[in-house]
């Protein structure tokens, strides 16, 4: 299994180009399982997740060519892919593949909008917390579908003429389960009105894609969603947004360790309340052109309680890296996560590098130490793991984090794109 070795005290100079979302893409491919058009998709990142994805997506059908990656000029990759879907080939999403990547099991949202049912497994348990699917089972009843959960899989039909639009509005705010909503009323009869939607920028992305493909949505980054269901969608090309949570993850890596650096192809709008707690932290954040520059202080880190909310507050996906960040702060700051509720496995880890954290309940305390030294530590999840690699950019000696699986789901070339401003990351492979 992949380790990485961390030898910390540079500061970070340079330019750091952002992928595409992640959390977009994921999305965005699943949409192609709604037309028998080719989808194009640009900007695409490569991470386990995407290539997972890709192949889930061929168990549906969906035919996918990849074209060659170019390196540009500020050391960006960009790829472009080709999904298309002529016959849905498969309505089941097997346990297999969806206990591996959870948000596969979105497709069950085009596969009962285009074919009238699909047997999706339950996604199962996940490292950070339980994560049901009722609000799904409850948007797609209001859209006229059956929903029966049989031996772990949830199967499910639509009305004889397919789904139907309706208001509906979520108890809670999900982002996946609104994906799923937009997804599945844009190929519904009539219209739908989706009350307290998630307004994360990921939405906004999938809805501008699907418009491109023939949808009627409008309201798309409000809590308010409405779509006119069309007969079918066509083929689009749409380019994935830039990674809002990269981009969060590098600025703070910068204002912890110092330095100045460009994170190039992406934009400050996409993450405010993130970017707020960082100049609040002490760094200096502004928009340049085709990016934002980044200008960190290293030990001068100001405490800043901050408190995770669906957007637009700040994200629980940047909570563990801003704990890290907040680790060296100049005295005691607050994270209080409110969306998961077991997303505190960093704790220990940061704990091991030598930070002051106590938790009570869903809050973190977290005293600043003036220094952090490098140990051996695990990644127990994604955003996780990405913390303790910007905590060992920021401490003496070496860090040596294992598991890194978690972080190929997410960060594309990671130690590649660190290297270039500075930082000694390396991947050993064993
Ligand atoms: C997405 C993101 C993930 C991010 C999360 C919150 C992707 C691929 N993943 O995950 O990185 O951390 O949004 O911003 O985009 N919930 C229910 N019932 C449901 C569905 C969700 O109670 O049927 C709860 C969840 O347990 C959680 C909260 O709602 O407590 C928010 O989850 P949700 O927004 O659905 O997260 P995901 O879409 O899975």
């Amino acid at each position: 299994m992949d380790r990485i070795r961390i030898v910390g005290g540079n500061a970070l100079n340079g330019i750091i180009p952002i992928s595409g979302a992640k959390n977009a893409a994921l999305p965005l491919m699943i949409a192609s399982l709604l037309t028998s058009d080719t989808l194009t998709l640009e900007n695409v990142p490569h991470l386990a997740d995407v290539e997972g994805l890709i192949r889930i997506l061929g168990n549906h059908g969906v035919d996918i060519a990849v074209n060659g990656r170019r390196e540009h000029q500020d050391g960006s990759y960009s790829r472009t892919v080709h999904f298309t879907c002529r016959t849905v080939a498969d309505t089941t999403a097997p346990y297999e593949l969806v206990s591996k990547m959870r948000a596969s099991f979105w497709v069950i949202g085009p596969l009962l909008a285009r074919e009238g049912q699909a047997r999706v497994s339950l996604p199962g348990g996940c490292a950070i917390g339980t994560r049901p699917v009722d609000l799904f089972i409850e948007g797609l009843t209001a859209l006229g579908a059956e929903m029966e959960i049989d031996g772990g899989y949830i199967n499910a039909k639509a009305p004889k003429g397919g789904l139907i639009g309706a208001r509906y509005t979520f108890p809670k705010v999900s982002v996946g389960a609104t994906h799923v909503m937009l997804m599945a009323a844009s190929l519904a009869r009539g219209t739908t009105v989706i009350g307290n939607a998630a307004r994360e920028p990921e939405v906004v992305d999938l809805a501008n894609c699907l418009i491109a493909m023939g949808a009627k949505i409008s309201g798309a980054g409000t809590s308010t969603i409405t779509i006119e269901g069309v007969p079918s969608l066509s083929g689009a090309r749409h380019r994935v947004l830039p990674d809002r949570i990269e981009t969060g993850t590098y600025a703070m890596a910068v204002a912890m360790t110092g330095g100045d650096v460009t994170l190039a192809g992406t934009e400050l709008g996409l993450l405010d309340t993130a970017i707020e707690a960082i100049r609040r932290a002490g760094a200096e954040v502004s928009a340049v052109e085709g990016g934002i520059r980044v200008i960190g202080h290293g030990d001068a880190i100001r405490p800043v309680d901050i408190v995770t909310e669906p957007f637009p507050g700040f994200p629980t996906d940047l909570q563990a890296q801003f704990m890290g960040l907040m680790t060296r702060a100049n005295g005691v700051s607050h994270v209080t996560e409110t969306i998961f509720e077991n997303r505190f496995m960093h704790v220990q880890e940061l704990a091991r590098l030598g930070a002051k954290i106590t938790l009570s309940g869903q809050t973190a305390r977290i005293e600043g130490v003036s220094r952090l030294r490098g140990a051996p530590v695990m990644a127990t999840d994604l955003r996780a793991s990405v913390s303790l690699v910007i905590a060992g950019l920021a401490a003496e000696g070496e860090t040596m984090v294992s598991r890194v699986y978690h972080l190929d789901r997410g960060f594309e070339r990671l130690e590649e794109k660190l290297t270039r401003c500075g930082a000694i990351v390396e991947r050993i492979s064993d």
